[in-house]
């Protein structure tokens, strides 16, 4: 039988989820597909019962829903109820499972870069729903988040006592307004293996920002404490930022290697099988746009 899945997102256009998993479904030989569900806001309840009765086996769940869509879970995952975050709906029979996967994505892609996360040093770009995961995934494997900078401190603030609390550890936060207000706390924790992990949604939000405008949000002269600089964006793929690190001579994460593992997990719990991963990634790098 044909299942159906997709991108619940809005806008969701952009999305290269519906190529990446059509590919995939194909290479298993299955007929399954993946399509948009582009859903604003005020009709994602009648989408969520409309699924409910009807025949979408699962969704890949992106901005603005990965919060709000707990709400319509029947059951949650321990890692995605920790995170607060769903970003993979299964429907089975009309019960609704919450997954996280994104955890996974942003660790492997990490862990492919730099090699095993326990004690590596890392300090997090952003306090929003993305960095949620991505903080949950390096403290699961053990890796030192030194601390958190976003625009809004409060957040980075909330975020920061919330993970200490949850793993026993401490983290700092800081404004990210003007980084060289803590290159004093980067100076005396950062060694040589510090990796930055850029979580905010300003590429997005912002594709036409000016080369001023983003030297101003994360300068060259602050990049250069790091040794590692990973993004979770791939639209752009080269972003203001790894451009920076990647002049800097910097290691550079690319945001596609993230955005594959948690779909291939994703493709697991759709499926029950294992992501053909060489077409998945194939199919990706065909898409990405430079
Ligand atoms: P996501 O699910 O992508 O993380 P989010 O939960 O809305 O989305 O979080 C967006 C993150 O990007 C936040 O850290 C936000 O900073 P604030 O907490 O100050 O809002 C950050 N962000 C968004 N636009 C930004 C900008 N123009 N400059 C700096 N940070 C920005």
């Amino acid at each position: 039988m044909t299942q159906q899945y997709g991108i619940l997102a809005f806008p969701a256009k952009h999305s290269l989820s519906p190529v990446v998993f059509d590919a995939a479904f194909k290479a298993i030989d299955t007929d399954s597909q993946f399509g948009f569900f582009e859903i604003p806001e005020n009709e994602l309840g009648d989408f969520m019962d409309r699924m409910k009765a009807g025949k979408v086996s699962g969704l890949s769940v992106s901005l603005p829903y990965k919060e709000m869509i707990l709400n319509y879970m029947d059951q949650v995952s321990e890692d995605a109820k920790k995170i607060g975050a769903v970003n993979t709906v299964v429907n089975r029979d009309g019960v609704f499972y919450g997954y996280n996967t994104d955890f996974v994505g942003s660790s492997q892609a990490l862990k492919e870069a730099v090699g095993d996360l326990k004690n590596k040093q890392v300090v997090i770009l952003g306090a929003g729903g993305a960095a949620r995961a991505v903080i949950y995934g390096l403290l699961k494997e053990g890796a030192n988040v030194l601390g958190i900078l976003n625009r809004t401190l409060d957040h980075a603030e909330k975020l920061a006592k919330e993970f200490s609390e949850m793993f026993g550890v401490e983290i700092k936060a800081f404004s990210s307004e003007n980084l060289a207000n803590t290159l004093s706390f980067q100076k005396e924790l950062i060694q040589a293996e510090t990796i930055l992990i850029q979580t905010t949604s300003l590429w997005t939000l912002q594709p036409d920002i000016t080369a001023a405008e983003s030297e101003k949000f994360c300068p060259a002269e602050y990049v250069k404490y790091f040794s590692t600089v990973m993004e979770i964006v791939y639209k752009p793929l080269f972003t203001p930022l790894l451009k920076t690190a990647r002049a800097l001579g910097k290691k550079i994460i690319t945001g596609d290697k993230m955005f594959l593992y948690q779909a291939s997990e994703q493709f697991k719990l759709f499926t029950g099988k294992e992501a053909p991963m060489e077409v998945m990634r194939k199919t990706l790098n065909e898409n990405l746009s430079q």
